[in-house]
């Protein structure tokens, strides 16, 4: 599955990524360990390597629960946006993560990215709801929600284990119904 507007393009996440990845995750250990996810105590470990990491997000494509892919721009791999907790049934719902290298940040790949992922959850996988979380502080992940025109449904104390605590989450949602012609539409 490749989503494609102009240079920039959302690919399946695969193992050739590997050296791309971690050159563009060490430069950017700074930008991103307040951002990532990281285990809570008593958890299951998260991945050590990059290749335990991309099976354990095929084992859950392959049952049907995650979407991951590789932001590219110009041919270059430039982040991960990762479609994840899809939910079937009576919910139809799933959530969306994403981060960008510093270096390409600003130039609304991002917001692009998302708005090209959600249309696809709506459009391709027929699902209903999806939910984007932010920690209050994050204000240049907040703007890409408020770009997309996503509304804001609640608030989440201590949501997700993020950056080595619990941390609180405002959640934004949009529905299918609410944006008829799809997210890319309002760009
Ligand atoms: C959030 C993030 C994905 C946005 O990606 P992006 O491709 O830069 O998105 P945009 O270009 O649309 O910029 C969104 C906002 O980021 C801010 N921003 C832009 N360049 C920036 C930079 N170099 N440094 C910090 N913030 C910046 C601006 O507020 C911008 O809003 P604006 O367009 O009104 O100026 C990116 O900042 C990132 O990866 N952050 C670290 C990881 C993270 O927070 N992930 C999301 C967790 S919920």
């Amino acid at each position: 599955m490749v989503l494609a507007h102009g240079a920039l393009r959302l690919r399946p996440l695969t193992r050739s990524d590997r050296k791309a990845w971690r050159k563009v995750r060490e430069r950017n250990l700074a930008w991103l360990t307040r951002w990532d996810a990281t285990t809570p105590p008593g958890a299951e470990a998260r991945p050590r390597t990059f290749a335990a990491m991309v099976r354990g997000m095929h084992a859950e494509a392959r049952a049907g629960r995650q979407l991951p892919f590789a932001v590219e721009y110009d041919g270059e791999f430039v982040g991960q946006l990762t479609v994840n907790n899809i939910v079937r049934g009576s919910a139809q719902f799933c959530s969306v993560g994403y981060w960008i290298d510093e270096a390409q940040a600003g130039k609304g790949l991002m917001t692009r990215a998302v708005a090209m992922a959600v249309d696809h959850c709506f459009f391709a996988l027929k699902l209903h709801r999806v939910e984007i979380a932010i920690r209050p502080e994050n204000t240049a992940s907040l703007r890409v929600v408020e770009k997309l025109g996503i509304p804001e449904i609640g608030y989440a104390p201590r949501y997700l284990h993020i950056d080595g605590d619990w941390r609180d989450h405002r959640l934004f949602a949009v529905c299918r119904e609410d944006a008829p012609k799809g997210l890319e539409a309002r760009l």
